[in-house]
Parts: structure tokens; sequence; C-alpha cells
């Protein structure tokens, strides 16, 4: 069960919800939480994890269950646990007791569902067709771009125990030989706490891997340590933070030239963060900043914003600055970019934009992250010193000083407000020197 918070109890904000979900998209919904997933026989199951739509209108992270909303009334269709199950799984609420902590107003067996549909399908002449999908996708994506106080409050609970993970993932490195003990470390935390990661962690000395999720390396004192780790509450509300930090507490020179880049492309971004931006221009600031501090650092050659529109940046920084937080980490991809890009809007096939999930106006109450890198990436830089075509603009003899950066991101969560953002992350130190005393525990 989340945890009950802020002034609005569970009842009223989910009421809130659908009462919205009514203005937008006034036809019937139905929406499944799914079950579990078997690994190898059925009563050994993967760890369960609702749908993300289910859970925004049901705020409770049931299974087998699903919620029929029309008109701002809500019902819900699950079964009373089985004696049987009771036996092997303990006891767990009633039905009436879920519908009580949701606010259903009426409440049925699972198995009822269908019956159910059947004869409310004779009432509505609404119907689950595609043009009705389409609209029910555009007014889940309008109601969950924009998080209520509640959905706040979840995100910085996750955030705040992600921020303790990373503290104590920095802590456990001078003690630690393996990636995998840095790991354990920090999901040891958000275990600790009764959550769950929000996705599966990376914690790595191959950052240029950019979802590396192998954890056998042995730590080496000159590497870097790049930890993409984010907690989710029991709600299911998502953090996602990443931190690059030295092995031996502290950065080679040429280590901190990169990781203060990143950083300034980081801070550049939250400085500019405010709605009505354009998220897309902050990707492109990140870009610009990128490109103008490895033309002083001697690796690019040329007039920065030139060398942008070139995508020579983007041999270095591949992907995009961020993306959505909400439910999902990255929030809403199960809608391919319905989300993640305003209307009219599509991918560009430029390499230095193709990986851009985000481009909308930020709007007040929008969760993004902001999360410039700096990679070595072997398959993307090979091929390109091989052809030649990037000769007039990357100097390669110079590079080579930088040897020792594979992977550098810093990762923060921003929440978008009417003053400009506040970033929720932000107990989680990002500067250079802070990061080294964290790790060192000077
Ligand atoms: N943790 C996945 C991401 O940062 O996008
Ligand atoms: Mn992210
Ligand atoms: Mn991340």
């Amino acid at each position: 069960m989340p945890p009950q918070t802020t002034s609005l109890s569970l009842v009223t904000v989910l009421r809130q919800r659908r009462d919205r979900l009514a203005e937008l998209h006034p036809g019937p919904v139905v929406l499944w939480s799914g079950q579990a997933v078997s690994r190898n026989f059925p009563a050994n199951t993967y760890p369960f994890r609702a749908n993300s739509h289910f859970l925004y209108f049901a705020g409770l992270p049931l299974a087998n269950a699903a919620l029929h909303l029309e008109g701002g009334r809500l019902t819900l269709f699950t079964d009373d646990t089985s004696p049987e199950a009771a036996l092997w799984h303990g006891p767990s609420p009633s039905r009436e007791a879920i519908a009580a902590d949701i606010g259903a107003d009426a409440a049925y067996p699972y198995q009822d569902l269908d019956s159910y549909l059947a004869k409310a399908a004779t009432l509505s002449t609404q119907t689950a067709g595609s043009e009705c999908s389409k609209a029910l996708v555009e007014a889940l994506v309008t109601l969950r771009l924009h998080h209520d106080d509640y959905a706040l409050d979840q995100i910085k609970r996750a955030a705040a125990v992600s921020v303790a993970a990373h503290t104590a993932g920095m802590a456990a490195t001078p003690g630690a030989t393996t990636e995998a003990q840095v790991r354990a470390a920090m999901e040891q935390v958000i275990m600790g706490q009764n959550m769950a990661c929000a996705y599966n962690s990376i914690v790595t000395v191959h950052g240029e891997v950019l979802h590396n999720e192998q954890y056998h390396h042995n730590l080496a004192p000159g590497d870097l340590l790049l930890a993409d780790v984010g907690a989710e509450a029991p709600s299911g509300w998502a953090s996602d933070i990443t931190r690059t930090w030295p092995v031996s507490g502290r950065f080679t020179s040429a280590q901190r030239d990169i990781y203060n880049l990143v950083l300034a492309a980081h801070d550049a971004c939250i400085a500019a963060a405010r709605p009505g931006v354009e998220y897309r221009n902050l990707h492109l600031l990140a870009c610009r900043v990128l490109a103008a501090g490895l033309v002083d650092l001697g690796v690019l050659k040329g007039d920065p914003d030139a060398l942008v529109e070139r995508d020579v940046h983007a041999l270095f920084f591949p992907h995009g600055v961020g993306h959505l937080l909400g439910l999902d980490v990255h929030d809403m991809e199960d809608l391919g970019d319905m989300a993640g890009y305003a209307p009219g809007r599509s991918r560009s096939d430029r390499f230095g934009l193709k990986f851009l999930r985000l481009d909308r106006p930020l709007a007040a109450n929008m969760v993004v992250t902001i999360e410039p890198g700096f990679y070595q990436v072997p398959g993307i830089l090979g091929p390109a010193r091989q052809s030649g075509q990037y000769d007039d603009a990357i100097n390669w003899d110079r590079l080579k000083t930088f040897d020792g950066v594979r992977g550098i991101r810093i990762e923060s969560d921003v929440h978008i407000n009417s003053a400009g953002c506040t970033v929720l992350t932000a107990a989680l130190p990002t500067h250079a020197e802070a990061v080294e005393a964290l790790v060192s525990g000077a």
C-alpha cells in the first residue's frame, strides 16, 4: 500500500483524476492491471508491476484486476483471496476493503468483467474502436503529462531514496573491488526502504555502453564508475539519477575537465528550464555547451554552432538530454512518441536529434530528467575516424589525452513550476569536489 501523503487523501486524488478523465474522454474506459509473469513455472513469477495507466486511476498495485471508468464513476473488478492462495501467500484485503480504499463506486469479482462489459456496451454507443483508442490515448497523455500534488510527493519520496542509494554507492566504492558490490550497496538502500528499482540499474566502469546492465567488471583505481540507479515508490512513481565518480576518490585532470564540461551542460539546461521553453532547445543548449567546451579543450575544431549543426557533438553525446518522468521512468513510452512529442511533431532522422525522447514545450508540473553525457563509444568513434570525414573537426591526437574517460553522465530529476524549476534530486551533490568527498569519506 502506498503511504498516505499530503493534505489530499488517496480517495480524493483518484476521484479528481477520474473526473478529469471524464471531462477529456466521456466514453467508457477499461484498464487492466496485468498479472505476474511466470519465470519458468507458474508458481515462480517475476516481481509483479501493475500497468501504469491502471495505477494512475487505481492508486494501488493490484494484480489480476480491472477498472471500468465512465463519467467519473469507478467500478473495480478484482477477486477476494481464495483460501488456497491465502495458504501460500497470506491474507490480503477483501474486495470491499480495497474498493473503500480507492473510493470505488462498485466492486465485482474479476470474472464478472466480461458480462459487465457486454451489458454496458448495449447501454452505450461508445465502444472501443480505433478512433476511441486514439481519443483515450490523448486523454491519458493530457492527464499524465502534468503531475498532481500526490504524484509529486511520491516522486520526491522515490528521489530521496535514490539520493540515499547513490550516497551509499559512493561511500561503498573504496571498500569495493567489483561493480557488483557497489550495485549491491545501492540497491540495498532501495530495498531497505521497501521500494523497488524503477529500471535495471546501470553501475559500470564502462559507461560508454549506454544501457550497460553487466556488473562483472573489477574496479581499477583509474576508472570512472557510472551509476544510473533510481527507486520507485510502492505506488509506482519513479525517480532516475545518474552520477559518475572516480573509483580512486579523485578525478584525474583529464577526467575532471570532461566531468566539469558535462556538469556545465547539465547546469545550463536546468538554469534555462521553465514553462514555455521547448525541451528540444534544452537539448540543443546542452549540445552547444558540450561542443564549445570540447573546442576549448582542443578536442573539436571550429565554430561550436556549426559543429552542432553537423552533429559532430553527437559522436560524443549520442542520446537525448532526457525524458518525461512519472509512473514510468520514461513516462508513457508504452504509447510510442504520443506523450513525448507534441501533436504534429515527429522524430528527426538527424543523428544528433533522433534519440530525443521529448519534444514539447515545458509546462508547470511536468517532471523531466536532465542528463547530458560524454562517451567514447568505439562503435561510433572508430568508423568516424576511419572515414576521415571528421578530420577537419576532431583533433584525434588531442582526444587521446582523454582516453581515461569512457563515459560520464550526470542526471537530475527536474520539476517544472511557475517559478522555473526545482531539482528534486538536488540533495545529491554534482560538483566534482563534493562527489570526491563523498567517495573518499572526507
Ligand atoms: N535510467 C534510464 C535513463 O536515464 O534514461
Ligand atoms: Mn533518464
Ligand atoms: Mn537514468
